[in-house]
């Protein structure tokens, strides 16, 4: 049986976009994307629901928190959420809604957490002097960018500047977010009281992918 997922976004969903191409293009995805919450009316990203007849529920942040978690937790019950995927979504998410999904909300961000959690983290790589960028798939707990990395995709910097880095990492979020959230989905990759499963072994670090790059510094 597919997973019912809720995409959460806040801004221009290209994450959110490719998602809903994976499922379009493969029958047998493990997910069906049946919502998408957003805390942002104004979300471009929101013309990806619209285009595939994906419903749309604009949640936008309450000052009385525990209004917003439960208007929440109401709204995902009545679509008979299974999972949660956040896909640039900017509101750090209620305590009773990471209760409730836990090993079942996962998020994009683009570090190599625990490094770089928050904004702007090309800028601040870069700043650095990194040799080392990339980004990382996790499971969400109550903190900001901290839960259980399960992916990643290291990317060396190079001396690329930052909207280049951010073009580069961004193709690669749009290539695995959907693989991962489909594995996540079909319980292959899972999350269990001593850590994140690959079936059945424990990861000792994230499953990662280090992408080559040309060395500018040796030319
Ligand atoms: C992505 O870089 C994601 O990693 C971060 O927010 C950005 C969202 O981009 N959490 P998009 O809205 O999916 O295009």
């Amino acid at each position: 049986m597919k997973k019912n997922l809720a995409v959460f976004i806040s801004g221009r969903g290209s994450n959110f976009q490719s998602l809903l191409d994976y499922q379009k293009q493969w029958e047998n995805c493990s997910y069906e994307i049946v919502l998408c919450v957003s805390d942002n009316p104004n979300a471009p990203g929101l013309v990806h629901a619209q285009d595939n007849d994906i419903p749309v529920e604009v949640i936008p942040k309450m000052s009385n928190k525990t209004e917003w978690e439960t208007k929440i937790l109401e709204c995902l019950e009545r679509y008979n959420i299974g999972m949660i995927a956040l896909a640039g979504f900017m509101s750090i998410i209620p305590h009773g809604v990471v209760e409730r999904y836990k090993g079942w909300c996962v998020n994009i961000h683009p570090s190599l957490l625990p490094k770089y959690p928050g904004l702007n983290t090309h800028r601040r790589v870069i700043e650095n002097k990194e040799k080392e960028h990339g980004l990382s798939i996790h499971f969400v707990d109550a903190g900001i960018d901290t839960g259980p990395v399960i992916f990643q995709v290291i990317v060396p910097v190079n001396g690329i500047d930052e909207v280049i880095l951010s073009q580069v990492i961004l193709i690669y979020e749009n290539w695995f977010y959907p693989l991962v959230v489909n594995e996540v989905a079909l319980g292959n990759l899972s999350l269990r009281p001593d850590g994140v499963y690959n079936r059945q072994t424990l990861l000792e670090r994230p499953i990662s992918i280090s992408v080559q790059g040309e060395n500018n510094e040796t030319k």
